[in-house]
């Protein structure tokens, strides 16, 4: 030990140095942007909880997509926010649908952008749960047969990469089953394989106009305290055949995703959600902090924890503030 201490200030001395040595670095091409897309045409409603988000119609979406698609993101995830709502999510299983639609839009335009459909019955149905609800109780099985279907429309469409985030078990295999028997075994399968019952997820709610109408989704999401438990939905949603794998939400979930890089070698996405970006706003808003440098360190430490893609509502934003640099 040099004499009287380490002087570890010497590789903070200047930027040129601090960028020498930086461990983890951020890019555009980590991001998914998460757009919400309304039947119809010139609709963009602002989401009030979300300031910077908006649902939109597909030839809109498209515009967005664009925007942060020449800015270096290469994917965007689509949810589908449909007018009318039923029992049995109908208008998920619509090959006219608002996502089928707007998949072939953004297929049409931007050929390289990877589009990825959320599948899940919460926005769907007219209770909101992410299944098909039997005298008050989510039935696991007979949800497995409307969220293939669902799959299938989607991939019909031509999207790239399935994301199953309704938390029944056996999804994975169900849908991969499904579009290899489609011949579509080219499609991905991005599972939210650790989803927990989150209290940051009011906000897509409120975009998504899936809040539950009674009870919430404690048996089907995982529960916070739990961190051996995601790494045996991990490793199951890998034997059934994913692609990618996620740990949603990220910030208050970052061990987890650390974690997960230990153990697995897939590729791991991890899901900044609403509340984490709701909050952030909120404070900027009010002055109380800097929004582009929190966002930047907060998505770098989502980096840092091992995630190999982020799912983040600042994906443009975040890019283009990394373009400028
Ligand atoms: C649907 C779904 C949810 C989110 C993504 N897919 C909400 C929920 O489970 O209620 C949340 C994403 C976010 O908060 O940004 N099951």
């Amino acid at each position: 030990m040099p004499f009287p201490y380490e002087r570890m200030r010497r590789l903070r001395s200047c930027e040129g140095v601090r960028r020498m040595v930086r461990e983890t670095s951020l890019s555009p091409e980590d991001f998914v942007l998460p757009l919400f897309v309304v039947p119809g045409k010139g609709r963009r409603e602002p989401v009030q909880s979300m300031p910077g988000v908006w649902r939109t119609s597909p030839e809109i979406a498209l515009e967005l997509a664009q925007e942060a698609h020449e800015l270096g993101v290469p994917a965007v995830l689509l949810f589908g926010v449909p007018d009318h709502k039923d029992e049995q999510a109908s208008a998920a299983l619509d090959p006219d649908g608002v996502v089928p639609r707007t998949i072939a839009v953004l297929r049409r335009r931007l050929s390289e952008l990877v589009v990825i459909a959320d599948v899940c019955l919460c926005a769907y149905t007219d209770h909101g749960h992410c299944g098909v609800v039997r005298d008050g109780v989510v039935e696991n099985d007979e949800t497995l047969e409307l969220l293939e279907e669902m799959a299938l429309n989607f991939a019909d469409a031509g999207a790239d990469v399935i994301a199953p985030s309704d938390m029944m078990d056996g999804r994975v295999a169900a849908i991969r089953d499904a579009l290899d028997e489609e011949g579509m075994d080219d499609v991905l399968v991005m599972s939210y394989s650790a989803k927990y019952a989150s209290a940051f997820y009011g906000p897509f709610r409120e975009a998504a106009c899936s809040a539950p109408s009674f009870g919430d989704r404690r048996t089907y999401q995982m529960d916070p305290p739990n961190l051996r438990e995601a790494m045996r939905e991990i490793e199951l949603d890998i034997e059934e055949g994913a692609d990618i794998v996620m740990v949603k939400p990220a910030l208050a979930y970052l061990d987890v995703v650390r974690a997960a890089r230990q153990r697995f070698d897939h590729p791991i996405a991890a899901y900044s959600v609403s509340g984490e970006y709701a909050m952030v706003k909120a404070a900027a808003a009010a002055g109380w902090l800097d929004e582009r440098a929190c966002a930047l360190e907060l998505l770098t430490g989502i980096k840092r924890a091992g995630a190999d893609i982020i799912i983040t509502y600042w994906a443009t934003e975040a890019a283009r503030w990394l373009r400028e640099g």
